[in-house]
């Protein structure tokens, strides 16, 4: 029997498949490679195409004895589900129900479904239970709380078998080659700045918050892959049937705190032109977002284990741990900052 991972060419898909073919699990996966990547899942069987092609998905399933899907192909910009969110709903919920129908109509038991934090919005709470107020602030959570709901209906009716993991803010890698080639994240964007010589952007610095930039909950991706093995086999299992859980730490970063680390790993710690800059405030940002992660560790017994400095540490050899060039041209500074080798995570 195998897993259908969707979207398993993606920077968290591929390390899902990663995780689950080293816990022993087969695994087929679907990707349109439109932001995905084959070379990041070699000698899986891939099968190229959308979730929201219904006779592509019959003729997968009827082929393969599936006993689950972990469906992570989804498009997950916020700005950009501002911007087109009819994209995002047609996407990542017509495409979901495309996928729960041909799911259905080939009697597959078990859902994983890869929600988000952005399904709780701006919540103004020390830590984020799965029992807070899900408001989500952009078409693209509304889309992962949609997902949520539609989910939930057809186990009702079917008894399909679920878990919703909604992930908080996703970094690092377990190898170079599966690293995010994304640049919406805080982590890529300061390491874009600093490779072409400019300063870290912070966006805002008077937020409520200690130090006045956003808190966020980290989580390596590795540790989110982990988490999909541990919720796949406890459905298969029968241990559980109807899930939803954060995917976090449960500890709080600042913005500025993720800037100093990604500046000591880099070797720009003592470099002035690598002093971040701070930007007004970006619309939308909740000034903080961090998980309780009790539910998963109390339910399944995960827990998260490598730290920000890990996910930054794997991130940047990812990017090659480039000797960064100093100064754009312009800015002054005479310190040469060296690259220095970043470790992979261990
Ligand atoms: C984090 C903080 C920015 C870049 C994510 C995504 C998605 C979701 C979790 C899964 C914000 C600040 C950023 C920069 C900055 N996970 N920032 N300078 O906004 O928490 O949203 O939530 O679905 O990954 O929705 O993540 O990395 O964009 O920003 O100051 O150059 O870093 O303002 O406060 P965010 P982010």
């Amino acid at each position: 029997m195998a897993w259908l991972v969707t979207g398993g060419a993606g920077y968290i898909g591929a390390h899902v498949v990663d995780a689950m073919r080293q816990a022993g699990e087969d695994v087929v996966v679907l990707d349109d490679l439109s932001t995905g990547d084959a070379a990041r899942i070699p000698g899986v069987d891939l099968v190229v195409g959308s979730v929201g092609d219904a006779g592509l998905l019959t003729r997968l399933l009827a082929g393969r004895a599936v006993e689950g899907v972990v469906h992570v192909a989804a498009k997950k910009q916020v700005e950009e589900s501002v911007r087109d969110p009819l994209l995002y709903y047609r996407e990542n919920v017509a495409g979901l129900v495309t996928l729960l129908e041909a799911v259905t109509a080939a009697g597959v038991p078990s859902f994983v479904f890869s929600s988000s934090a952005a399904v709780y919005g701006a919540p103004d709470v020390d830590l984020v239970t799965e029992a807070t107020d899900c408001r989500p602030v952009n078409p693209y959570g509304e889309t992962k709380l949609v997902g949520e709901r539609v989910v939930e209906a057809l186990a009702r009716a079917t008894g399909l078998r679920y878990a919703h993991l909604r992930y908080f803010n996703v970094a690092g890698c377990a190898r170079p080659e599966l690293a995010d080639r994304g640049r919406s994240n805080l982590v890529p964007m300061v390491f874009e700045q600093l490779v072409a010589g400019r300063p870290p952007r912070v966006f805002g610095d008077d937020h409520p918050t200690p130090d006045g930039t956003c808190v966020r909950d980290f989580v390596h991706v590795a540790d989110v892959a982990s988490a999909h093995v541990a919720v796949a086999q406890a459905l298969r299992d029968g241990r559980t049937a109807a899930l939803t859980a954060n995917i976090g730490r449960g500890e709080g970063v600042s913005v500025r705190e993720v800037v100093e680390i990604i500046r000591a790993v880099t070797g720009t710690a003592d470099a002035p032109w690598a002093e971040p800059v701070v930007e007004p405030r970006r619309a939308g940002d909740p000034p903080r977002v961090v998980a309780s992660a009790d539910l998963l560790r109390d339910r399944l017994g995960w827990r998260a284990r490598h730290d920000v400095e890990e996910m930054v540490r794997s991130a940047w050899a990812g990017w090659g741990s480039p000797a960064l060039p100093g100064p754009a041209a312009g800015e002054s500074d005479p310190v040469r900052a060296g690259g220095g080798r970043a470790t992979p995570v261990p």
